[in-house]
C-alpha cells in the first residue's frame, strides 16, 4: 500500500485527513513540530519532525511518499516564527517534496489569497501557492474559509465567551460575511483531490453564508447566552480580546484577523463543495460548543 504523508496529523484539519487515509488502508507518516507528543493514532502513523532547517533530512522523510497533504502554517507571528519564516519553511517543504519524487502535493490554503494583500497571512498563502504552482509537482490547492468541527478554535471560542461573559463586542458593523466549512467535508475534499492526477485550485466552503453578527447571535442562541451583544470600534474589540487573552494566556484575536474578516475574505464566489450546514452542526453539538476554551498558544507553543 502506498505511503502518504500528512503535515500536522496530530493537529486539527490534518487529524481528519489522516483518519480518512487510514480508513482507506493507506500507510501514513506525519511531519510535526511536536514529534514527542502522544500519538493519537498509535503505531498506525509513523512520526517525524519537520526538519525545515535540515532540507536533506526533510527530503529523506518524504522518500517513498505518494501524496503529501500539507496543513503547515501559522495563525499569527509569535515566539520567533513570523509569516516570512512560515513561507520559507513551506518553500523548503515544496522543494523537498519535488526532490523526493512525491507524486501529488495537496495543500491547504485559504480563500482569496493575494500577493498584493496587506495582510501577511493572505499574502504568505499566495506566495506559497505560487511556489507550489511553479514547482513542477502535480498539486491540488484547496482554499477553505473558517473551518468548524469539534477541535475548532474561532467559533468555539466565540461560544465560550458568550457562555461566560455578560457582554460580547462585535468589531464594527458586523455585516461582513463568512462561509464556514465543516472539517469532515474539507478532509473529504482534500483526500479526493489527492487521488486526482491533474493540478487544480479550488475553494472549499460550506453551504451557508453568515454575517458576523448573525453568526454571533446564532451561537448565543445555541448556547443559551444572555450576553449583551454590542457593536464597538474594531480597536475596542481588540482591546477587549487582549484583556480576556491575558486572563486565559492566549492570543484570542489579532488586528489582521479582524481586517481579514471585515474585508469579506472568508467567502467564496464559487458554488460550495462542503455539504454540512453550520446551523445543523451547532444544533447537534449545542452542549459541547464553547464548553471549554481552545488555546492556540497551548496547542503550538507549550
Ligand atoms: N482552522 C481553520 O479554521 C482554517 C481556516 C482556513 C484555512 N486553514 C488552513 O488550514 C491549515 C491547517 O489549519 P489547522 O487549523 O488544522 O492548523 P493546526 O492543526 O493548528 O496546525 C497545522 C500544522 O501547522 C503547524 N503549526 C501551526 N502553528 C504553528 C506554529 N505557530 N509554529 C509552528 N508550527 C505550527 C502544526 O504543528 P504541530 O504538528 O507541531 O502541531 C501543524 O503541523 C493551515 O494551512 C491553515 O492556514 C485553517
Amino acid at each position: 500500500m502506498p505511503l502518504d504523508v500528512v503535515t500536522g496529523a496530530f493537529g486539527y484539519i490534518g487529524r481528519y485527513i489522516a483518519r480518512r487515509l487510514l480508513a482507506q488502508g493507506r500507510r501514513l507518516k506525519t511531519l510535526t513540530g511536536h514529534p514527542q507528543r502522544p500519538n493519537p493514532f498509535g503505531d498506525a502513523v509513523e512520526v517525524a519532525s519537520f526538519s525545515f532547517h535540515r532540507p536533506g533530512e526533510l527530503e529523506r522523510h518524504l522518500e517513498g511518499c505518494d501524496t503529501l497533504y500539507n496543513t503547515y502554517w501559522i495563525r499569527f507571528a509569535h515566539g520567533g516564527i513570523d509569516f516570512e519564516r512560515a513561507v520559507s519553511n513551506s518553500r523548503t517543504l515544496v522543494r523537498a517534496a519535488r526532490r523526493a519524487g512525491v507524486r501529488k502535493f495537496v495543500h491547504i490554503s485559504i480563500t482569496n489569497p493575494s500577493e498584493d494583500s496587506p495582510l501577511p497571512y493572505f499574502r504568505g498563502k499566495a506566495q506559497v501557492e505560487r511556489c507550489i504552482g511553479e514547482s513542477g509537482l502535480s498539486y491540488s490547492i484547496i482554499r477553505p474559509t473558517v473551518v468548524f468541527g469539534a477541535e475548532d478554535i474561532l467559533i468555539n471560542n466565540i461560544a465560550w465567551l458568550l457562555r461566560r461573559l455578560p457582554l460580547f463586542a462585535i468589531p464594527g458593523s458586523g455585516d461582513y460575511r463568512l462561509q464556514p466549512v465543516f472539517v469532515e467535508d474539507l478532509a473529504a475534499i482534500a483526500v479526493e483531490a489527492g487521488q486526482q492526477p491533474h493540478s487544480e485550485t479550488l475553494d472549499a466552503v460550506g453551504p451557508e453564508i453568515h454575517c458576523f453578527e448573525g453568526l454571533v447571535r446564532l451561537l448565543a442562541k445555541t448556547v443559551g447566552s444572555r450576553a449583551l451583544i454590542l457593536h464597538v470600534p474594531p480597536q475596542a474589540a481588540l482591546l477587549a480580546a487582549k484583556v480576556v487573552g491575558l486572563m486565559v494566556g492566549d492570543v484570542i484575536l489579532t488586528a489582521d484577523e479582524v481586517r481579514g474578516l471585515m474585508a469579506n475574505l472568508l467567502v467564496s464566489a464559487h458554488p460550495p463543495r462542503g455539504r454540512k450546514p453550520l446551523t445543523q452542526w451547532l444544533a447537534e453539538n449545542a452542549d459541547r460548543v464553547g464548553a471549554s476554551y481552545s488555546s492556540e498558544i497551548a496547542r503550538h507553543y507549550r
